[in-house]
Parts: structure tokens; C-alpha cells; sequence
């Protein structure tokens, strides 16, 4: 025949013994230098555990979602998930989570300054009924070693504070991309977590607090190390994404982090426009109407392309589909243009106070470019 041996169907579906008890999530862009030193140490670290390994890609163009695949070929519980036209660590990490059946699951950066060491000791705590244990930096011997500079340092507790704020517990290290979740209680907040930027475990802690009862947490102190090879990805694009999730989480989610960031794009492209409008009209001044026009299209496709890399990084758009979307995007906020002056003479000719009238048109179009670029640009 086709040269197969047949089996009958209850050989062909093993029978399952157990499973693993931890799955630990690693998230990776551009770690292929890593990728098979963090095999080795979790080996060592999780030695008479039942464990698995997820590495979550973003395609990197190292070649580490093939590197990671080599190593799954050698260990039966190593494996990656390769991700296409997708960008971003916290996604990343849920789409890792929810790819196992492991009721414990811990999240690990794969450059290998998160301490796998301290894993045992965090399955113990959650073994013993937290729901959340997270490696933290600033709690008992934990520090931030040599990991951090200042300037990152400083950031860093200043975002912690911030945290305090919406989390509604004192948490020692918020921003720790190092934690550990019982798998259940992660599946029931996933679907609303926002998926943008760093902070899983901060919003994972304030979504599962607003849904219920506040998530017992406990922490397990360690020592921030040097990343080993690569780059890192922190950027300021990724503290606006913090800025703009912890102003969503301060409004009770009801202003998406999106929404913010598009916000303070439209807010940005205002002093390009007036930058513009006063260059031009200072150089030239009889034309007004053509400085004015200038300097909208300038404001036009300026936030078009910080909206691309910022607030929807992680759906920017590339190629052809780059210039048709600057096109469709102008479009849209020139009909968000005529939607601020009609709504402002509306209300001006109610009550002629022009600062709220401009105000109020001002509002409605960004809403009103915000909600329609949401669906046909950036889907
Ligand atoms: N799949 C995927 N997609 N992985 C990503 C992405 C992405 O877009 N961006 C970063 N990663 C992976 C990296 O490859 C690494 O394994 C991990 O996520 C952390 O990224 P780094 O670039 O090393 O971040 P960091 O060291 O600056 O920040 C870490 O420390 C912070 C605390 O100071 C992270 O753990 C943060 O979550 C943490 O807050
Ligand atoms: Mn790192």
C-alpha cells in the first residue's frame, strides 16, 4: 500500500498521562542568540517538574522562531508558536497562554535577565493557593541589579507608583515581566486584556481585580540580570503604550488605550499644523487659503504615520497598503474636518462662547476619525 503501518484508532489517540503542570510562556523577537541558553537553565531550574516550553515568535528576521523550532525537534516539551504580521509582547505572551493546558503558567522574558531559578519557589506559592506569584525586583533581596540605568531606573519606579494608583493593591513590582498565573483565572480575563505594549501582568492584576475579588498576589524576590545577547525592545513608543493603558485603566477602560494615543497624536499634529501655517505665512503672506491647505495635509500625513508606529503598532501597515491607507486616512479626517465645523457653528450659534464651540468640534472629530480609521484602516 502507502507504505504506512496501520494502527486502529485507540493507538493512533494516545492516551494522556498527566500533562505538564507549568508551562512557562517566553516571548521572543530577535533572541536567536538565546533561545537554546534558556532551554538548558530551565532544564536545570525545573528538574522533577512536569513542564513545558512555549516560545511565542514574532517572526523574527534573526531566524529565532527556526532556532526555537530545532530545539522543539530535540525536546518534546519544548515548542514555538510562530506568529505572522503580528507585533507585540503582551499578545505575544496570551496567545502563549491560551496555546497550553498546563493549570500553571509563567511568563519569561527569553534574553535571560529574568532569574529561572526562582520558578520553583513561585509554582510553590501558587501551588499553595495565590493566584499570582510574581518575580519581583524590589521586594526582599530582590533588586534590580545591574539590569537597569538610571534613567530606566528611575522610570521604572516611577511607573510602579502610577500602578498603585490603578491596581488598587500595593504591588512591589508591577511592571515585572516575570510572574506566574493559574492558568484558569488568565483564561477568564483574556478577553479583556488589551493587547498593546509591555504590562501584561499590571493589567492582568487590575482586569481579574475589577471583575471580582482583587487576585491574591505573592512575590518572589530576584535579581534583575544583564541581558545576555541581542537588544532590547523597551522603547519610548513602549512607555507611551504604559502612559496610554494607565490612563485606559484610570477611566475604568472606558476610553481605549488607543483612543488616547490617538488622541494625543491628533493633539501633536495640531502644532504641526500651526508650525506649518506660521512658516509659510510668514515667508509668503498673501496666501493664506494655500499655507492653510499646506499645512493640513502636512498635519494630515504626519499623524498618519505616528498613528502607524504608535498607536497601531502592532497592525502598522507596509508597502502598497501604507499609501492607500494615508490616502483613506486623509479622506476620512477631511470628513472629520466638516463634521468639527458644523458641530462647532451648531453649537456657537446656541451659545456664542467660541472656546467650547471649538472644543466640542474639536472632540467630535477625533472621535469621529478615531472610530472610522479604526475600521477601515487600521483593522
Ligand atoms: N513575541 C514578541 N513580540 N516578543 C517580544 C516583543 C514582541 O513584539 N517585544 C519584545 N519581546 C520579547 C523579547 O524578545 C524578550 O524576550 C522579552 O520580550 C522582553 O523584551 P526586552 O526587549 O528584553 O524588554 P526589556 O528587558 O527592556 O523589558 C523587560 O523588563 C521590564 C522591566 O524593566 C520586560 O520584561 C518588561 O516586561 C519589564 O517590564
Ligand atoms: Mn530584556
Amino acid at each position: 500500500m502507502d507504505g504506512l503501518v496501520k494502527t486502529s484508532p485507540e493507538q493512533s489517540l494516545t492516551r494522556r498521562t498527566g500533562g505538564p503542570e507549568l508551562a512557562v510562556i517566553v516571548p521572543t523577537f530577535n533572541e536567536r542568540a538565546n533561545v537554546a541558553a534558556v532551554v538548558d537553565r530551565l532544564a536545570i531550574a525545573l528538574a522533577g517538574l512536569d513542564w513545558e516550553l512555549i516560545f511565542v515568535d514574532d517572526n523574527s528576521p534573526d531566524g529565532t522562531a527556526e532556532a526555537a523550532w530545532d530545539l522543539a525537534r530535540l525536546h518534546d516539551n519544548v515548542r514555538c508558536i510562530k506568529r505572522l504580521g503580528r507585533r507585540g509582547l503582551s499578545s505575544a505572551c496570551a496567545e502563549g497562554i491560551l496555546s497550553t493546558n498546563a493549570p500553571f503558567v509563567a511568563v519569561m522574558d527569553g534574553d535571560l535577565q529574568h532569574d529561572e531559578s526562582i520558578l520553583p519557589a513561585m509554582l510553590a506559592k501558587v501551588r499553595a493557593g495565590a493566584d499570582i506569584a510574581v518575580g519581583s525586583r524590589y521586594s526582599g533581596d530582590g533588586s534590580s541589579g545591574e539590569g537597569l540605568s538610571p534613567i530606566r531606573q528611575w522610570g521604572s519606579t516611577l511607573a510602579t507608583r502610577l500602578s498603585t494608583l490603578i491596581a488598587g493593591q500595593e504591588l512591589a513590582d508591577p511592571m515585572s515581566g516575570f510572574f506566574m498565573v493559574r492558568r484558569d483565572l488568565f483564561v477568564d480575563v483574556a478577553p479583556q486584556l488589551s493587547d498593546e505594549g509591555f504590562k501584561i501582568l499590571l493589567d492582568l492584576v487590575v482586569t481579574a481585580a475589577r471583575k471580582g475579588t482583587p487576585p491574591a498576589i505573592a512575590q518572589v524576590p530576584y535579581v534583575f540580570r544583564q541581558r545576555q545577547a541581542g537588544e532590547s525592545k523597551m522603547s519610548p513608543l513602549v512607555v507611551l503604550q504604559f502612559l496610554g493603558l494607565f490612563l485606559s485603566k484610570l477611566t475604568g477602560g472606558l476610553l481605549p488605550t488607543s483612543f488616547l494615543l490617538f488622541a494625543l497624536v491628533g493633539f501633536s499634529g495640531v502644532a504641526v499644523h500651526l508650525s506649518v501655517l506660521w512658516l509659510f505665512t510668514s515667508v509668503v503672506p498673501e496666501t493664506f487659503i494655500v499655507a492653510q491647505i499646506l499645512a493640513t495635509i502636512t498635519a494630515m500625513t504626519w499623524n498618519f504615520f505616528l498613528n502607524n508606529s504608535l498607536t497601531y503598532a502592532d497592525r502598522k501597515l507596509h508597502g502598497i497598503k501604507l499609501w492607500t491607507g494615508l490616502l483613506g486616512f486623509c479622506v476620512v479626517c477631511s470628513m472629520g474636518g466638516v463634521a468639527n465645523i458644523s458641530i462647532a457653528s451648531m453649537i456657537y450659534e446656541a451659545r456664542p462662547a467660541p472656546l467650547i464651540a471649538g472644543l466640542a468640534g474639536a472632540l467630535m472629530s477625533s472621535v469621529f476619525n478615531y472610530a472610522v480609521t479604526r475600521i477601515f484602516t487600521w483593522k
